[in-house]
């Protein structure tokens, strides 16, 4: 058969287009391993914060997120300063890309976050004006950010960290430098109520989280904590859920994880441990070695985390439990702290380690 000239152009073409497609499908999507995963083996959803530069960097980063987990949160790239660097200047290229990218691969998008005191642009530090005009800029930022998502994430964290650790105040002028938040000072104690209510008008569809540390302390953090997330639920305020970030190390006392997933249940709204690693390190010895010892003991701690949230939680209020990247060359706590940590499941090589084995674990026994 003789194929004119330009059909055979065209076929080559389309020859080459499908091998490329297949190269590149290879390549971003790892053929599924027997083993079991997170995501195969928890009932709910299994999420980790993710950076778009680190999925971009590497095939291993995309292709152990792609298997392990079906949630993502954004890490810092919806954050205020990253997302409105000037007044009204919007930022979304590197939320979009993430947001993408889940759902490229069928991952419910979990959005951090509009409100925090901290992660704010000069621009927003050094404002000057009324109520008024803070009002404005606080319910703009919300507004858009909320609209340009709309119908793509499922939920957010509305306001992050409100809460002072040592009296459970709201965090208003600076006690400690960087302690203290802009918005109760210039919006006062109600703004959280008013962040709720302008995500909602937005998207009226996404579920709507408080989220915070130190919950697993107890003490007045925790009472605040419950009392204000419960009277939002009785005054009306949208909020769907509350965050437990489980920024912990491996002595966080196990009674009071237990305590604190109990009285969140029994707000009856849904509960997220939300941004989850166990740091090994949490007295910053220079000289620390990861020695067997300690990963046994991490392990331990992230099966008996799966395993109360499992036995705590109702099912219908598990949002799921998120981790703050999976992989320990990713994790936030060596660069914060300036100090060596392995606090996630995965090794720098991104091999799973005992702690991913004891998640593993916790899961399912
Ligand atoms: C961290 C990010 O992972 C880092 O990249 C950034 O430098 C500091 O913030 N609690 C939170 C997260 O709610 O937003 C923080 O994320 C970790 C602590």
């Amino acid at each position: 058969m003789i194929i004119p000239l330009r059909n055979c152009c065209c076929f080559v073409l389309l020859i080459n287009v499908l091998l490329f497609a297949g190269a590149c499908k290879k390549k971003s999507n790892p053929a599924p391993t027997a083993d079991p995963t997170l995501q195969s083996t928890a009932p709910f959803l299994m999420g980790s914060a993710v950076g778009s530069d680190a999925i971009k960097g590497s095939y291993n980063y995309q292709g152990t997120l792609i298997n392990e987990y079906n949630s993502v949160t954004s890490d810092y790239q919806l954050k205020f300063d990253w997302v409105e660097p000037q007044q009204g200047v919007f930022n979304y290229a590197d939320g979009d890309y993430i947001v993408a990218f889940a759902t490229q691969h069928h991952m419910r998008v979990h959005a951090h976050n509009f409100i925090w005191h901290q992660a704010l642009p000069n621009w927003v530090i050094n404002f000057q004006g009324d109520s008024l005009a803070w009002e404005n800029l606080f319910k703009t930022h919300i507004e858009s950010e909320a609209t340009h998502y709309k119908g793509q994430v499922a939920s957010w964290d509305v306001v992050n960290e409100a809460i002072r650790d040592d009296d459970g105040t709201l965090r208003n002028k600076d006690v400690n430098p960087g302690d203290g938040s802009i918005w109760r000072q210039h919006l006062g104690a109600d703004y959280i109520a008013r962040a709720f209510q302008y995500a909602h008008e937005a998207d009226p569809n996404a579920l709507l989280f408080y989220n915070d540390y130190g919950q697993e302390w107890g003490g007045v953090k925790l009472d605040s904590i419950i009392a204000l997330v419960t009277s939002l639920k009785n005054r009306g305020i949208p909020i769907s859920g509350v965050g437990m970030q489980m920024h912990i190390d491996i002595n966080a006392s196990n009674a009071g994880i237990t305590a604190a997933l109990k009285r969140l249940a029994a707000t009856g709204l849904k509960v997220h441990i939300s941004e989850l690693d166990i740091s090994v390190n949490p007295n910053n010895d220079p000289n620390i070695v990861f020695t067997s010892d300690l990963q046994t003991t991490q392990a331990a701690k992230y099966r008996f985390i799966a395993e109360t949230y499992r036995a705590t939680v109702p099912a219908a209020q598990q949002y799921g439990i998120t981790t703050w990247e999976f992989c320990d060359a990713d994790s936030w706590i060596p660069a914060f702290f300036h100090r060596k940590d392995w606090p996630l499941l995965f090794d720098s090589d991104y091999k799973k380690k005992a702690a991913y084995f004891g998640l593993l674990k916790g899961l399912k026994d």
